[in-house]
């Protein structure tokens, strides 16, 4: 399989590097899916995971799950076109599956200010899950400012604007198979 992977890419008029390669990113989804395996054994989990961005990250964290577990999706949106957080969250599309007493595992691509995971959370929590955990391929630390527990995190990077593996800058670059940074940038 020969998958989408430049030094540079231009996207929207301005050029991007490699941050993040593809053994770095898939040597880190095995080791949550491991981590996953152990801690949710006996759990059947349903993990949701949170369009468009986690479509990538969840496709292949749940290839290398081994316990029995479910899936779902739900979409909100936040960033519009831009580069920075639009500071508002609208949902776009709850979930279908009845969470009430199950575990549930929530994914997202990325969490910058925290305020779409948190805003989640709170959400489903409203429908009676018996837990919940978070898990996130990359963490903006520096950026975060809304409190919410992050259960499983990737990579915790800068808070610089990254594209790639299912992250897209004006809805392009989501099929890129690395992560990017634009360049000039670390
Ligand atoms: P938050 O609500 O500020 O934490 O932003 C979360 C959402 O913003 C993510 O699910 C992404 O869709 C988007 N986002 C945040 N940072 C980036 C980035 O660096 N590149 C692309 N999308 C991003």
């Amino acid at each position: 399989m020969s998958l989408y992977k430049p030094e540079t890419v231009i996207c929207n008029g301005e050029t991007f590097k490699v941050y993040l390669s593809e053994k770095q990113i898939q040597d880190r989804v095995v080791e949550i899916a491991k981590q996953l395996n152990r801690d949710y054994a006996d759990k059947k989990p349903i993990f949701i995971g949170v369009l468009n961005g986690a479509f990538v990250f969840l496709s292949d964290l749940l290839r290398n799950v081994t316990i029995p577990s479910e899936v779902d999706f739900l979409k909100l949106s936040s960033y519009g076109d831009e580069k920075v957080s639009s500071g508002q969250v609208t949902d776009l599309k709850d979930i279908d599956a009845n969470i009430e007493e199950r575990h549930i595992l929530l994914v997202e691509d990325i969490v910058d200010t925290g305020l779409s995971m948190k805003y989640m959370v709170n959400k489903l929590q409203r429908k009676n899950p018996a837990s919940i955990a978070t898990v996130t391929l990359l963490h903006k630390p520096e950026a975060t400012h809304h409190d919410v527990p992050l259960d499983y995190v990737g990579f915790e990077i800068p808070s610089l604007f990254v594209l790639g593996y299912g992250l897209d800058y004006a809805q392009e670059g989501r099929n890129l198979a690395q992560i990017y940074i634009l360049d000039g940038e670390q």
